[in-house]
């Protein structure tokens, strides 16, 4: 039969196996809870706030709406209408200084007190000239290219540039 067989070896190699077996459990017990304590740091507590979802879905809204109701089409339509005034400065600077500066295509060049002049006896004065800005005349775009500029717009930055050109 077995030589060997010492019940007292078998109890030592059961203290041996439960110290191995209870440093693994251990050692999977300091991981777990390892984990779950990295796992909180990353993972935010609460969801985001009420400005940061706003935000966000600012961010992925669709860049245009096709809008189908007729009803809702007028009222687009009007409230694109009623925006702030711009100022002469800013109706210059965004749709005429481009040619009236520099005075390219022939523009009357801002601050060409003669070439005002001239147009301004011919043409009505301030509001002779309104009304050509407004039209467009031959190389000069109707409102400076600009359909959305009012005629109250137009009006206020041609009197800019003519007092700008000591008319
Ligand atoms: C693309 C260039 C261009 C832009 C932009 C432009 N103009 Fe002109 N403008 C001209 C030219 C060219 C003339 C001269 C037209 C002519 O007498 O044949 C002119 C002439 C004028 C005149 C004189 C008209 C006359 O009867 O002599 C006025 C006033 C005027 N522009 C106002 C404006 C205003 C206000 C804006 C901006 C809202 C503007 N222009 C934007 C090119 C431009």
């Amino acid at each position: 039969m077995s030589s060997n067989h010492n019940p007292q070896n078998d109890s030592a190699h059961d203290k041996e196996f439960f110290r191995t077996f209870g440093m693994v459990l251990g050692a999977l017990g300091a991981i777990f809870a390892f984990c779950i304590f990295a796992a909180n740091l990353i993972v935010p507590k609460a969801g985001p706030s009420e400005a940061e979802k706003a935000r966000l879905e600012a961010r992925i809204a669709p860049v245009a709406q096709v809008i189908t109701d007729p009803a809702m089409l007028v009222k687009a339509n009007t409230s694109t209408v009623k925006r702030e005034p711009l100022t002469a400065d800013q109706v210059y600077a965004q749709a005429c200084g481009a040619c009236h500066t520099s005075g390219v295509l022939n523009a009357p060049k801002l601050g060409d007190k003669a070439d005002w002049s001239k147009r301004a006896a011919a043409n009505g004065g301030l509001d002779g000239l309104t009304a050509i800005a407004i039209k467009g005349i031959n190389q000069m775009p109707a409102r400076g290219g600009n359909p959305d500029l009012t005629d109250d717009e137009i009006k206020a930055t041609v009197k800019q540039m003519l007092e700008k050109s000591g008319v």
